[in-house]
C-alpha cells in the first residue's frame, strides 16, 4: 500500500494506492455501491447530463428484462480489505458490468451448439486511480472468474480505447465497419425499370411497419434463420482443408435486447431532448413477401439512427432484393427524418449494399470495437473465429 499526496484535488487530501496483491475483484450487490459506480462512471459515460438523470437511466436500464433475474452483474476491484456492509465507496478502484445472453457456436467437429456467453460493458476506472494497472488487472481477474464459472463459451465487449488495451488480455478485435447513410442521401440513378419497380414496392407496401408487439415474433424468427444459415455452411463442403479449422460464433438475436435498446432510445427522448417517448413506435419495416427486415433504434445522442438488425432473404432473387434493400434503407431514412437524426448507420454491411447506395464502407477505429474472447478455449487461433451477425443489436452501452 502506498499513499501519496494528491494535489490536484479541491482540497488537498491523500490518496492511498494499493498493490496488486492486496486487490481483488468481487461482485458489487448492495444498492449504495452499484449506485456509487454508476456515479463515478458518469463521467466517462454520461457526459454533459445530470447526475439525477443518469442514475434514473441506469435504474431504467437495469430494470429491464435484458438485465434481471442475475444475468447483469457489476463487478469491482477493491482492496481485500473492503468490507461490502460499511464499504469505503472511494476504494472502488475500478468497476466493469456483464450481461449474461444466448449465443450461438459453429464448428466442423461438433456442430451448432447453443452456448451462454457475456457482454461485457461499462469499464471504468475513476481519474485518481487511472495508470496503475487496475483496470487491466480487473479484465484479467474477469476473465479467469468467467472460466471459472464453467459455462460461458464466449464473451464479447466493444472497446472505445483501441484494440491493444484488451487484445493484450484476450479479447480479439473483430470486423469493425459500418456504413454511413445521410438521412437525405439520394440512392443515384436508377433504371426507369427499376425505378418504377422500387416506387412500386414503396407504394403497394410490401414493406410493414414493425411494432413493439411484433418483436418476439420476429426476433424468434431471426434465432432460427441463424441456427439455419450456420448449418448450411457446416454442410457446405470446406472450401481448403484450413477452413475445417474455422469456427462462426454469434449472438443469439432475443427480443429482449432489442427491447433494451428501445428503453434507450425511450428514456433519452423523454429526459434527455424532453419529446414525447411513446411517439416512437415504429421499430423497422419488414418484407410481408420474404424473411427480409430491418431494426433500427434512435441514438439521440449520437444524431443517428442505428440499424440494431439487417436481414435480407437470401431465397429472394438478386434483382427484387435490391428493390427490397433500397426499399429497407428509404425507410429508415424516413424515420431519421422523422426524428430530426441526420444518419443512418449499418453496422459491418455486405458490399452489396454498399454497391447500391454507392456509398463506402468505413473502418471504425476509435469507438465500439468489436472483441471477442473465447473464455472456454483459448488456444483457438482467433484468425480462425468468424463473429458472424455482427450487427448493432449485441452492443449494449447506456450512453457514450
Ligand atoms: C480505459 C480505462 C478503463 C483504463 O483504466 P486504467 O486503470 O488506467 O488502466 P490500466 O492502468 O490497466 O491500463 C492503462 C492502459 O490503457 C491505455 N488507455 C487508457 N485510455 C486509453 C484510451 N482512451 N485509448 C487508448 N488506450 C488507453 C493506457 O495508454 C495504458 O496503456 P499502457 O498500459 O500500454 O501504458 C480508464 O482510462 C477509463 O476509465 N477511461 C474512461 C472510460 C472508458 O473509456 N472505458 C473503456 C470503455 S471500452
Amino acid at each position: 500500500m502506498a499513499t501519496i499526496h494528491y494535489a490536484q484535488r479541491p482540497q488537498y487530501m491523500t490518496l492511498t494506492l494499493f498493490s496488486h496483491d492486496e486487490v481483488h475483484l468481487i461482485r458489487a450487490t448492495t444498492p449504495e455501491i452499484i449506485r456509487r459506480t454508476w456515479t463515478n462512471n458518469k463521467v466517462g459515460f454520461g457526459r454533459g447530463i445530470d447526475l439525477d438523470t443518469w442514475l434514473a437511466g441506469n435504474d431504467t436500464l437495469h430494470s429491464q428484462d435484458f438485465s434481471v433475474q442475475g444475468r447483469n452483474k457489476i463487478w469491482i476491484l477493491v482492496p481485500k480489505s473492503f468490507n461490502i456492509q460499511q464499504p469505503d465507496l472511494d476504494l472502488i478502484l475500478s468497476s466493469v458490468e456483464t450481461y449474461e445472453r444466448p449465443g450461438l457456436i459453429a464448428s466442423k467437429d461438433q456442430g451448432v451448439r447453443d452456448v451462454a456467453t457475456m457482454s461485457i460493458a461499462s469499464v471504468f476506472t475513476p481519474e485518481r486511480y487511472r495508470g496503475q494497472g487496475y483496470a487491466s488487472l480487473m479484465m484479467r481477474l474477469l476473465w479467469k472468474t468467467i472460466k471459472q464459472m464453467d459455462h460461458i463459451s464466449f464473451t464479447f465487449l466493444y472497446s472505445a480505447v483501441g484494440p491493444t488495451f484488451y487484445g493484450r488480455i484476450g479479447w480479439a478485435p473483430k470486423r469493425s465497419e459500418e456504413i454511413l447513410i445521410p438521412a437525405n442521401h439520394f440512392f443515384g440513378p436508377v433504371t426507369s425499370d427499376a425505378a418504377t419497380t422500387t416506387a412500386t414496392t414503396i407504394r403497394q407496401a410490401t414493406l410493414e411497419d414493425v411494432k413493439d408487439q411484433d418483436l418476439t415474433e420476429l426476433m424468434n424468427w431471426d434465432a432460427t434463420l441463424l441456427r439455419q444459415s450456420m448449418k448450411s455452411w457446416l454442410n457446405k463442403p470446406a472450401a481448403t482443408p484450413s477452413a475445417n479449422n474455422r469456427v462462426l460464433t454469434a449472438v443469439l438475436p432475443e427480443p429482449n435486447c432489442i427491447k433494451w435498446l428501445l428503453a434507450r432510445s425511450r428514456f433519452m427522448a423523454r429526459h434527455i431532448l424532453k419529446l414525447d417517448p411513446c411517439e416512437i413506435t415504429v421499430l423497422g419495416v419488414k418484407d410481408t413477401q420474404s424473411d427480409s427486415f430491418v431494426l433500427w433504434h434512435h441514438d439521440f445522442i449520437e444524431d443517428r439512427l442505428v440499424v440494431t438488425r439487417w436481414c435480407l432473404d437470401s431465397k429472394t432473387e438478386e434483382g427484387q432484393r435490391d428493390m427490397i434493400a433500397r426499399a429497407m434503407v428509404q425507410a429508415a431514412q424516413m424515420e431519421a427524418q422523422r426524428w430530426n437524426l441526420s444518419t443512418v448507420v449499418v453496422w459491418n454491411p455486405g458490399q452489396s449494399l454498399a454497391d447500391l447506395l454507392e456509398l463506402g464502407i468505413r473502418q471504425r477505429y476509435e469507438k465500439a470495437i468489436p472483441s471477442l474472447g473465447l473464455v472456454s478455449s483459448p488456444e483457438t487461433d482467433p484468425e480462425n473465429v468468424e463473429w458472424i451477425m455482427n450487427e448493432k443489436y449485441a452492443w449494449k452501452v447506456f450512453l457514450s
